[in-house]
């Protein structure tokens, strides 16, 4: 069997100057593919909200629909290390309440660790959760869950006092012990910036080339999510595919050309 991938690979797949992969996974045969490709995180993340359950963004998602999502991706993944997202309102309220969430995902759900946004203000959560043995991984920049306090999506750290603002969030989130970080939707500059501050790995989207890894949603690289973003690369058109395949379905059916003998009993 091949060797599971844990926090402390991660940690010397920094040290060792290669590069982190991470992608987003919902499911068993999208965990069980990237999987056996090799991504180094499976991230259950809540952006499932948005590219699975066809919300707006990812407020309404809820803890039972990440675990759900959880479960699924667990039975498919063997060596990956997995990550789940703790959703808007699952650890903003109480630090019990968010031990309590984070560690649904450990029992429930198969995870080997957490993902929680928010930088210095989040401090003291991450590290009530990290003393109970559950690792967290930050997420700092631009963060979905605030979405009505950033007035939209937006790139973080172009603003007056913004970049000092985001190096305090990113030190806070090592300083109260997470292993790792994802710096979303800032500029390369900064990005590099923090990567160079920071003694543990920082894991990029939207966020240019000089993080310590990349993570996207599957959903963007597949061609499946209907978006098109400038920082995420799509390396094939599965829509395209599915619509193409669906429609000769369709026309076998309806032409009789589908079931044939050799698909009959
Ligand atoms: O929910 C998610 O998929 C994420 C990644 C984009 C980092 O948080």
């Amino acid at each position: 069997m091949e060797k599971k991938v844990t926090v402390l690979d991660i940690q010397k797949i920094k040290d060792d100057g290669r590069k982190i992969t991470m992608l987003t996974a919902y499911d068993y045969p999208f965990a069980r593919i990237l999987d056996s490709a090799g991504v180094d995180i499976l991230l259950v993340g809540d952006s499932s909200g948005s590219v699975v359950a066809g919300y707006e963004n990812t407020l309404p998602v809820t803890m039972d629909e990440v675990i759900y999502h959880t479960r699924a991706v667990a039975r498919g993944r063997k060596k990956a290390l997995m990550v789940s997202d703790m959703p808007f309102m699952s650890y903003q309220l109480s630090i019990p309440d968010a031990r309590f969430n984070a560690g649904r995902f450990l029992k429930e759900g198969g995870a080997e660790a957490v993902k929680i946004e928010g930088g210095v203000q989040i401090k003291d959560t991450i590290k009530a959760i990290v003393e109970i043995d559950i690792p967290v991984m930050g997420h700092i920049g631009l963060t979905p869950q605030s979405i009505h306090r950033m007035g939209g999506y937006k790139i973080q750290g172009r603003k007056e006092g913004q970049a000092e603002a985001l190096l305090a969030d990113a030190l806070a989130v090592e300083e109260a012990g997470a292993f790792a970080v994802v710096l979303e939707g800032v500029t390369a500059a900064l990005a590099e910036k923090i990567t160079r501050e920071l003694r543990i790995p920082t894991i990029g989207i939207g966020a240019g080339p000089h993080c310590s890894g990349q993570v996207l949603v599957i959903h963007d690289l597949l061609g499946l999510s209907g978006r098109k973003l400038k920082f995420a690369r799509q390396y094939a058109d599965m829509e395209k595919v599915m619509s193409e395949a669906v429609k000769k379905y369709l026309d076998d059916v309806k032409s009789g050309s589908f079931p044939s003998e050799e698909e009959s009993f």
